[in-house]
């Protein structure tokens, strides 16, 4: 399914081949790094990190967002915080990326695989009431591919909710930004996603209530917050945490990214729109199917996929593609299936659906600033293929 190293490289010679994704870079990303480095001040929790955490306090509204080195290391913040351990349960969807299931099991809990939905691809809140036990402790829904999941009816069991909102960052629900509705938020800055600085994540903490603990989990469970704000002299170790504050270096290229936001944003949603308009007429004629937008859910195009009939087609689409240049990518194999989730987790009924998803949906190449040559070239080689399935 991989194009070949020799057949690649030709084609990147030939400036033809397009990638699954390219980083986009405002321009403003190395003036800030450079001001870091000159500063002399490296480590985490600076005035980059705080600049950061404004923005993105202010953007969607919520009581305090930390910067983390991943959304993985926001997501076990989160189970740290929860005091989640071992004995304890955690529902989160099987069609989910490693980490939104690793990140509990790594505490010592058992990770529950619940189905998604067959329109969105979330975690369907009908098989909630059917996963949760006297262990479960949370439950972690993601927000695929920047859309909402039901966040009404999963709230309603009243268990705490770590929304992993990796994919899901300015997308909102019913006027809500995404990961300020429940108890926590998780975003990612990996370098795949529409805002990034290479490898990177925040927290959203929406209970003030643990606000305070937040920054000592950040901070290897230390209250060094209090020293770094000169509050205190010292520092001592409070609770359990970890290294959790990503560098300076990190932080100055991400403010450099979220001061373009609104052009990131607007740049990929044309990109999404151009491809759901271009590929209307292949839905109509069932060659696959696009994605569904809920109502009162506002995307943030962040990827744009499509679902082909059956897992063959879809391995033969992919295959094609990437033949011909155009280089598109299939999505998270079921936690379920994997030999971690086997031994780790536990699975509640039998996922089909995580199953038939995984195995019929295709991404196609998508990055902010995609040109419009690139974007036709996607456009067609899609509809030559499908046809051809
Ligand atoms: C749903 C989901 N959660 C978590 C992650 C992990 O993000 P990071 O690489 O920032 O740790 C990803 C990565 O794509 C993801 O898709």
């Amino acid at each position: 399914m991989i194009l070949p190293e020799n057949q690649r490289k030709r084609l990147l010679e030939k400036g033809s081949f397009i990638p699954f994704h390219r980083p986009w870079f405002s321009g403003k990303e190395l003036a800030h790094v450079a001001d870091a480095v000159n500063s002399g001040r490296l480590m985490g929790a600076g005035p980059y990190a705080g600049r950061c955490e404004k923005m993105l306090e202010a953007a969607l509204g919520c009581k305090r967002v930390l910067c983390t080195n991943s959304a993985t290391a926001a997501l076990e913040m989160a189970g740290l915080l929860l005091g989640i351990g071992p004995g304890d349960e955690v529902i989160v969807p099987s069609f989910a990326f490693v980490s939104t299931a690793n990140a509990f099991a790594l505490l010592g809990a058992t990770p529950v695989f619940a189905d998604i939905r067959p329109d969105t691809f979330n975690l369907d809140e009908e098989k909630l009431e059917q996963a949760i036990t006297k262990k479960t402790k949370a439950i972690a829904p993601v927000h695929y591919a920047g859309v909402g999941c039901n966040m009404e009816a999963i709230s309603a069991f009243g268990l705490p909710v770590i929304e992993d909102a990796a994919l899901g960052l300015f997308a909102a629900l019913n006027g809500r930004p995404l990961g300020t509705i429940g108890d926590f938020g998780v975003f990612s800055f990996h370098q795949t996603k529409g805002l990034t600085c290479g490898e990177g994540g925040a927290l959203a903490v929406n209970r003030a209530d643990i606000v305070g603990r937040a920054e000592t989990v950040l901070h290897f469970g230390t209250d060094r917050a209090q020293y770094l704000a000169k509050k205190q002299d010292s520092y001592s170790w409070c609770e359990k945490g970890s290294s959790f504050s990503p560098s300076e270096l990190c932080t100055a290229f991400l403010l450099g990214q979220l001061e373009s936001v609104d052009f990131i944003l607007e740049s990929r949603k044309a990109l999404w729109q151009g491809y759901h308009l271009a590929l209307e007429d292949a839905e109509k004629k069932g060659l696959a199917r696009r994605p569904v937008i809920p109502e009162g859910a506002v995307h943030n195009a962040c990827q744009y996929w499509l679902l082909m009939a059956d897992a063959k087609k879809r391995d033969l689409f992919i295959e094609g593609m990437n033949r011909a240049g155009v280089q598109a990518a299939s999505h998270y194999p079921p936690l379920h299936q994997t030999p971690a989730g086997k031994r780790l987790g536990r699975s509640v009924g039998h996922l089909s659906i995580s199953e038939d998803i995984a195995g019929r949906i295709a991404r196609l190449p998508f990055w902010t600033g995609m040109d419009k040559s690139a974007a036709d070239k996607v456009i067609d080689t899609t509809l030559k293929i499908l046809a051809r399935l």
